[in-house]
């Protein structure tokens, strides 16, 4: 699947130029925009200490604010932390943001309950959970991916860009994949080239079944995190930015086994649904992008049957404009 793919000449620097372009033009974060963010922690601090002044409440910043794949316009993802169980309740916290003037939006039933924020004087979006501290852990994963080759940062960035503006970046509403499940499989992809640019993190472990695991599961968290001993890992991989992300369009529109293969960041290599017992079922119809700590899980539930088919001719129609001689701005035209 890694093997070379002939990028016509001329294109793959001139698209390489494009990608760096648009990374530092558009979705590197403007100071701006950190400084929203710096402002709406602060604010929802306040908002805490003044609601619930006698408890212990500590915030953690998570997702892209802090794993270094966030743009100006990536909301904030907030995990609260306290001994105080009441706080889970999605509902009490909403109605506690609606107070200061925020427009709130709960979800209750999902694995992960989440209280959805917007302020309007701000002008920015936060999701907010109370107690579910995995996430900090995938945070530091995708850092640490990111700090160990200079091409991470703007690779994932430059195919969540894509995701985003061709409309296959929502799962929980638009029914096709999170931005966390498609940052797994750019990295993944990464990961994956000959000689790869970034290593396996996680230490070797049984594949898990699939069916034999549940939310109770134990889940191992440790990962190698030494960016001094990792950083440029990658040196011997000279593609570029424009050959990669044109391997990686191809890879997945027309190289990918969809029906028999999982993505698997923890192991750095493609599994088989038979060995994962997703070859039976729903699972054995979708995508299926394994997540690297719970590993039971598929990160790409939420695409059916098909808003895979959907996502896989997005991936032919990238591929077929750059290689017609297409921009990557023709690739990113708003659907
Ligand atoms: P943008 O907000 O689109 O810039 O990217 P993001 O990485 O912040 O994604 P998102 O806001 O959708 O999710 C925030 C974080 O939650 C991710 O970075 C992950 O750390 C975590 N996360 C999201 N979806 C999942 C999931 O399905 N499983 C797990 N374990 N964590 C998830
Ligand atoms: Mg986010």
């Amino acid at each position: 699947v890694s093997g070379r793919v002939v990028l016509p000449t001329g294109l793959e620097k001139s698209l390489t130029a494009q990608i760096l372009h648009t990374y530092e033009t558009r979705l590197f974060p403007s100071a701006e925009s950190i400084e929203v963010k710096r402002a709406f922690i602060e604010k929802f601090a306040t908002v805490l200490v003044s609601e619930f002044p006698d408890w212990e409440v500590d915030i953690h910043v998570f997702g892209s604010s802090v794993n270094g794949l966030g743009s100006s316009r990536s909301d904030v993802d907030i995990c609260l932390t306290t001994k105080h169980r009441m706080l889970e309740d999605v509902f009490l916290l909403s109605s506690v943001l609606r107070k200061y003037g925020m427009c709130t939006y709960c979800v209750p039933r999902a694995r992960v309950p989440i209280v959805k924020a917007w302020d309007p004087e701000l002008r920015i979006a936060a999701d907010i959970n109370v107690n579910n501290t995995i996430a900090l852990h995938n945070t530091r994963m995708l850092q640490t991916f990111v700090a160990i080759d200079g091409r991470v940062r703007p690779f994932v960035m430059a195919v969540k860009h894509w995701t985003k503006c061709r409309d296959i970046n929502d799962a929980a509403f638009g029914g096709t994949l999170s931005s966390y499940a498609w940052a797994t499989l750019a990295i993944h992809f990464l990961q994956t080239r000959q000689p790869p640019i970034v290593p396996v993190l996680h230490p070797p472990a049984p594949s898990l079944r699939a069916d034999k695991c549940t939310d109770a599961s134990p889940v191992d968290l440790t990962f190698d995190d030494d960016i001094t001993r990792l950083r440029d890992f990658g040196r011997d991989n000279t593609e570029s930015l424009g050959y990669l992300l044109y391997a990686f369009f191809r890879t997945y529109a027309f190289e990918f086994d969809y029906r028999h293969q999982v993505v698997s960041l923890r192991n750095g290599c493609y599994l088989s649904k038979a060995e994962k017992g997703w070859d039976q079922g729903r699972p054995s119809r979708i995508f299926c992008i394994e997540e690297p700590f719970s590993t039971w899980l598929n990160l790409a539930h939420s695409a059916n049957e098909t808003a895979v088919e959907g996502i896989r001719q997005e991936f032919q129609r990238a591929f077929c404009i750059l290689r017609d001689g297409g921009s990557y701005d023709n690739v990113c035209e708003v659907y």
